[in-house]
């Protein structure tokens, strides 16, 4: 068995301790917001908070996290997330939507750790997150809407 924060929420699983992350999340907990891309680290859909950090949870043992916080797309909160979500719907960044919320997880600590970036590293941040649907160019102009929203 396995204990720890769940957007707020305490959890305990019953998984095997090497079990994916995303699988106890979106299979046992019912939170589906999360997707599965790659199952190798590769492309950032799976991409969930760990103690406030971005981590790949498609390769993150439920076990690792065993009494720390997880934050997945359905607990982001906040005024940076909020600002995030309202520069991804004035900017209409979303395309099958598939990618995004790991763009959406990505993006918000970002700006939570800079809240002025350049594009040079709104590219570095984000590169891990790929989008099938080429979104990027929304996806940098909606980081600097968002932060222009913060900054005001
Ligand atoms: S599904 Fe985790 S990085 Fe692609
Ligand atoms: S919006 Fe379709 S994969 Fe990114």
């Amino acid at each position: 068995m396995t204990q720890f924060k769940l957007n707020g929420r305490d959890v305990s699983v019953e998984s095997e301790d090497d079990t994916p992350l995303l699988w106890v999340v979106r299979d046992e907990l019912g939170l589906i917001g999360s997707k599965f891309g790659c199952g190798a680290a590769q492309c950032g859909a799976c991409t969930m908070y760990l103690d406030g950090q971005p981590i790949r949870s498609c390769v993150t043992a439920v076990s690792d996290v065993s009494g720390k916080e997880i934050t997945t797309i359905e607990g982001l909160s906040g005024k940076v997330a909020d600002a995030v979500r309202d520069a991804w719907v004035k900017l209409d960044v979303v395309q099958c939507g598939y990618c995004q919320s790991g763009q959406i997880m990505a993006a918000a600590a970002l700006l939570s750790d800079n809240p002025k970036p350049t594009d040079d590293d709104i590219d570095g941040a984000m590169t891990g997150n790929i989008c099938r649907c080429n979104t990027y160019q929304r996806i940098r102009a909606a980081i600097h809407v968002a932060s222009d929203t913060l900054k005001a």
